[in-house]
């Protein structure tokens, strides 16, 4: 028999309960109490901001979006699912999807938004809780060891998750295409962000992060966060870093295009960024150290960049004097599930604090990989003139052909970024072919 998202899935929670009894078993509790959390009210209004629900809460519960609600994990007992049903007439009410997991879990519908009450014992409590709260409850709030043992439980990716993290995957690529041809039919970052919205069919709340669309110069700024409503005066470049969320898990998927007035320099790195990412996705295997993959990228890095005629010295020596670090400032990429930067990236199985290293402290994943693992692959490059320009008085700037950064400046940047799973020999692309 075929197995469905849904087989995946009860079997995905029977798993999680197997492992939620013996973390609870090893810290010494009777149970956690799992608070949605909900979104906060703009200050002096009555409007609220965008919200996600709790991670651990959905590792659970696949509602993204579902607030005021708690979720009570026993040993040897259902999962119990207190729900947030108001008698409200402004709203329409929380509905239960008519799927297979809502029969494994006890379901209460509340009006009110309070905790449930817990029976005797001893409960550590999980979420954006006050301390008033948790005092009231007599729960321990968010204690690190639990919440810890809890995170390492989320990094290696169940076949359900796997299947989730493909599926939104697979709607942010219907909405990269579709992005792609906004921006060669003349359309400004706003129509572009529009055209990417509609083909992945999901509204802005519901996106893992706000999407980053950035024609030409814009394309060089990491978390860009306007859309611009006025057609570009030139058609250089543009970068998408934009995903999808399919019940809680994300994509997080960045392309780049060169424009009409893209000089080949510019499409080389296209090219050159894309084989950089290629080559480092095939060299993804268990017992791989991401940090190695990291500095391989820059290694890569300082080669194209020579090949490109935008410096002179060679790989080696253009790591070492931080070039290539001034052009590439944020990491390879990061763990990826139910958060886009998903927790305990740079935490050991045992939980041992693995820091970034000095020189690249915007690195977010320092593990060893291993199966089930789900991360991003993402090797950049970029005219940022703030980190750039210091470079010049150094000895380091008589190693730039800075003509040669002049002319690449008007397109911005290049990333290229694709969701890949470890599997047990090597590596799965999530990510379709845009
Ligand atoms: N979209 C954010 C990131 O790539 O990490
Ligand atoms: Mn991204
Ligand atoms: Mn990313």
């Amino acid at each position: 028999m075929k197995e469905t998202l849904e087989h995946k899935q009860l079997a995905h929670l029977k798993a999680l309960m197997t492992s939620y009894e013996t973390h609870l078993a090893a810290h010494g509790f009777d149970g956690v109490l799992i608070y949605s959390g909900h979104p906060h009210r703009h200050f002096a209004d009555d409007q609220h901001a965008s919200f996600a629900t709790y991670g651990h809460f959905m590792h659970w519960v696949p509602l993204q979006g579902l607030d005021h609600s708690w979720l009570l994990i026993r040993p040897g007992k259902a999962p119990k699912l207190q729900l947030h049903a108001p008698a409200d007439f402004w709203h329409l009410g929380t509905e239960l999807p008519d799927e297979a997991w809502v029969d494994a879990f006890s379901i209460e519908r509340v009006a009110t938004p309070a905790p449930p009450r817990l029976p005797a014992g001893r409960f550590a409590l999980l979420g954006e809780v006050d301390a008033d709260t948790a005092k009231a409850l007599g729960a321990e709030l968010n204690p690190a060891a639990l919440t810890q043992a809890l995170d390492e439980g989320r990094v290696r990716k169940s076949d359900y998750e796997i299947a989730c993290l493909h599926e939104a995957n697979r709607r942010a690529g219907l909405g990269h295409r579709a992005a792609r041809e906004a921006f060669f039919e003349g359309g400004t970052e706003l129509d572009i962000q529009l055209a990417y919205l509609g083909a992945s069919r999901q509204r802005e709340s519901d996106l893992p992060y706000q999407n980053i669309v950035g024609v030409n110069r814009h394309a060089a700024v990491l978390h860009y966060q306007h859309y611009e409503r006025t057609p570009a005066r030139s058609h250089h470049s543009l970068l998408v870093d934009a995903g999808n969320r399919f019940r809680g898990y994300s994509a997080d998927i960045t392309r780049t295009w060169a424009g009409g007035d893209a000089s080949d320099t510019f499409a080389g790195l296209i090219e050159g960024v894309t084989t950089i990412q290629h080559n480092l996705t095939k060299a993804i295997a268990p017992g791989v150290g991401y940090p190695a993959l990291h500095a391989r990228m820059h290694q890569e890095l300082g080669a194209l960049l020579g090949e490109l005629g935008i410096i002179r010295c060679d790989a080696a020596s253009a790591v070492e004097q931080g070039i290539t670090r001034a052009f590439c400032p944020h990491g390879l990429g990061h763990l990826l599930g139910l958060q886009v930067h998903d927790v305990a990236g740079r935490r050991a199985a045992d939980g041992t604090e693995l820091a970034a290293p000095a020189e690249h402290p915007a690195l977010r994943l320092t593990r060893t990989l291993e199966m089930g693992m789900v991360l991003t692959m993402e090797p950049g490059c970029y005219v940022i003139p703030m980190l750039l320009d210091p470079l010049r008085d150094k000895a380091a700037g008589g190693d730039i052909h800075w003509d040669a950064v002049e002319a690449l400046a008007p397109h911005g940047g290049v990333r290229i970024e694709d969701n890949v799973l470890v599997t047990n020999d090597g590596a799965e692309n999530l990510t379709p072919v845009i």
